[in-house]
């Protein structure tokens, strides 16, 4: 495994393996079994697997957990080398966004202020910005993103497809399921922050959504979800939110398709999202 901490070895790194394709799985690292299937599932797309892991500053808004981020990068290198990762790429701030060379925003518009965006001013404009940037350094073939995230991985699709219509290096973005723990919660970096009573509540999220999940109309998915989350006040309920996966636009009653049922909640100082695919 390659291990690059600058764009240049980056991409001395791609030179080696050019004319291969490329899988890209962008990270912030503290790598979880979540991360870890997105690179197993990159594996079998492409012939090169490259991992970056960057705390991507632009898009923590202020007063967000940037600082104490974790950043084990010891044991995230050596669960990478032994997923098979063939190239990590590790940079710097500054090698990112350097301070001498303008920078390509990127903007999320509408469906970047809604739910996620709502309590995170700029967090969606800055995670496309990175993901912009990253896609130009790495040149992918493939690019893996988690439902975890569905708002994000909306949006990196639509950033692709303007990229690809744009005429760049033609790119296919690749969905990964939600990877749970023995409890079902999902795993995420933030869990690490999480009391054993913390993990308890956290729990809750996604007992609404299974429950949401079996009902046969929308309304009565958010009313089911609702009651349950009603059950644990120790999780404070930012969104619970239905939307279409098509176009991420709240659905109406009369839907008929895939929605998804997204909750995003404050356990302690901690915010958590989980969602699940509901079908009409
Ligand atoms: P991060 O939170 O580290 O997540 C990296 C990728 O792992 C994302 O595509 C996310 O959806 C996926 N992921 C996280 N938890 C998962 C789980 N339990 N099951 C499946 N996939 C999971 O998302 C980011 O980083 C950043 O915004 C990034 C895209 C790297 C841009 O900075």
């Amino acid at each position: 495994m390659r291990v690059a901490k600058t764009n240049a070895e980056l991409h001395a790194a791609l030179a080696e393996v050019d004319g291969k394709t490329v899988a890209f799985v962008p990270t912030m690292g503290a790598l979880h079994a979540g991360h870890l299937s997105l690179v197993a599932q990159a594996k079998t797309k492409a012939q090169v697997v490259v991992l970056s892991i960057f705390v991507n500053p632009l898009q923590f808004a202020a007063g967000e957990d940037l600082e104490k981020y974790p950043r084990p990068i010891e044991a995230d290198l050596a669960a990478a080398e032994t997923a098979g990762v063939d190239i990590v790429f590790n940079p710097s701030v500054e090698e990112i966004y350097p301070p001498t060379q303008g920078m390509q925003q990127e903007k999320a518009g509408p469906i970047g202020e809604v739910l996620e965006g709502l309590g995170r001013p700029g967090h969606f404009d800055g995670m496309l910005t990175v993901v912009a940037r990253l896609f130009d350094l790495v040149q992918p073939d493939f690019a893996i993103f988690g439902a975890k995230d569905a708002q994000q991985l909306f949006l990196v699709r639509q950033l692709a497809s303007r990229r690809n219509a744009a005429g760049r290096h033609p790119l296919q973005i690749i969905e990964a399921e939600t990877v749970r723990n023995e409890t079902g919660l999902a795993l995420s970096s933030r869990n690490q922050y999480l009391s054993a009573e913390q993990l308890e509540t956290a729990l809750v999220l996604n007992r609404a959504l299974l429950e949401g999940a079996t009902e046969e109309t929308p309304m009565a998915t958010l009313d089911a979800a609702t009651a349950v989350l009603r059950t644990s006040p120790k999780a404070k309920l930012e969104y619970l939110a239905l939307v279409e996966d098509e176009t991420f636009m709240p659905v109406s009653e009369d839907f008929h398709g895939k929605a998804r049922l997204l909750v995003a909640a404050k356990v302690g100082e901690t915010r958590l999202i989980d969602n699940l695919p509901v079908y009409y």
